[in-house]
């Protein structure tokens, strides 16, 4: 079993990632943390609270976490993508439950401490709470299984910049901070995610087969799918589709041998024209070793199975719908 905690910012394509891990026969979800990115941090968690009600677990523990970003003024959030309430403008019932009382940074520290060494973590917003869980936690790294990243791009041109991810543009200090810590960690960036669209007849399998799960991922779609159809970001294909950056993240916690991965050293420019750009010191460079020195290896995944990686998502959600 893989015990995973999910940070999030829902999103569609978080609201997709979420279903997918609740589904996952091997996954157990431990709780959600939430931060700012796609909506501000209350509706963030309002989001992972409705989520977790209409998913069928409305007792899943859900931990608030940081407002805005370490350093830079916090970017606007992206309405014109997610929709204003960040799930496709369908303005679900406001959830009954409430947040724990614990911080997103301390929720994901006692969940360490519990497991073991057995957590993984999966970030799939601005990776602001896992800087501030460092803060608190230095020894945090040597605490997980793994950490696992949507998040970033190395070859592919970013989706908020000519170089930058939005989850990592959204707070460029944080991304560089949790990146030169220890851990076992993995990004799974546009590099991988661009490559995998899920159409419209894909969405529809889920809202046929998928229960009320698969009618909630359908409904929460349209504004979002609208989103790449007019932009051209999922085009290639002959019908309207969208991407499913954050599942992907979730994918490769239980099957990472459907993706190929680089590995090296990784820094996140904080400022100026490139700011969010990640960057890989593939190459292995030893001279002008300032800005590198001391920086542990991340993989950074370069490729995938599109066909399996999109089976396996759907495939799961159907399958072992839990609602
Ligand atoms: C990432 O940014 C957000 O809009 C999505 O939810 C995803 O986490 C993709 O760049
Ligand atoms: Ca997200």
């Amino acid at each position: 079993m893989y015990p995973i905690i999910i940070d999030t910012d829902p999103g569609v394509d978080d609201a997709m990632a979420i279903a997918f891990a609740l589904a996952h026969p091997e996954i157990e979800l431990v709780g959600l943390t939430t931060v700012f990115g796609n909506v501000p941090v209350a509706r963030a968690t309002r989001n992972a609270l409705a989520l977790a009600e209409r998913f069928g677990v409305p007792g899943l523990p859900v931990a608030q976490g940081a407002k805005f970003p370490l350093v830079q003024s916090p970017l606007p959030h992206p309405e014109f993508v997610h929709g204003a309430d960040g799930l496709g403008n369908v303005n679900y019932d406001p959830p009954t439950a409430q947040a724990v009382a614990q911080s997103a940074a301390e929720f994901i520290i006692e969940q360490a401490n519990r497991l073991n060494g057995e957590l993984t973590v999966v970030a799939i917003g601005p990776l602001t709470n896992l800087a501030l869980a460092l803060k608190l936690d230095p020894e945090l790294p040597g605490k997980l299984r793994s950490l696992v990243i949507m998040g970033g791009t190395v070859d592919e041109p970013g989706n908020v910049s000519p170089v930058a991810e939005a989850n990592f543009l959204s707070d460029p200090h944080a991304a560089d901070v949790v990146l030169g810590a220890d851990w076992p960690v993995v990004v799974v960036g546009l590099d991988v995610t661009h490559k995998i669209i899920l159409t419209d007849s894909n969405l529809m399998q889920l809202r046929d087969k998928a229960g009320e799960t698969g009618k909630l991922l359908w409904d929460a779609s349209r504004f979002y799918v609208n989103y790449y159809s007019n932009t051209g970001a999922a085009s290639g294909h002959d019908e309207a589709g969208c991407c499913m950056h954050d599942a992907a993240a979730v994918a490769y916690v239980v099957a990472p041998e459907l993706f190929t991965c680089i590995s090296g050293p990784a820094r996140v420019i904080s400022e100026g024209v490139g700011a969010g750009q990640l960057t890989i010191n593939r190459k292995g460079y030893t001279y002008l070793l300032k800005h590198w020195e001391e920086r542990p290896a991340a993989k950074v995944c370069m490729d995938l199975e599109v066909e399996k990686v999109r089976s396996l998502f759907l495939d799961t959600i159907i399958q072992h719908k839990v609602r």
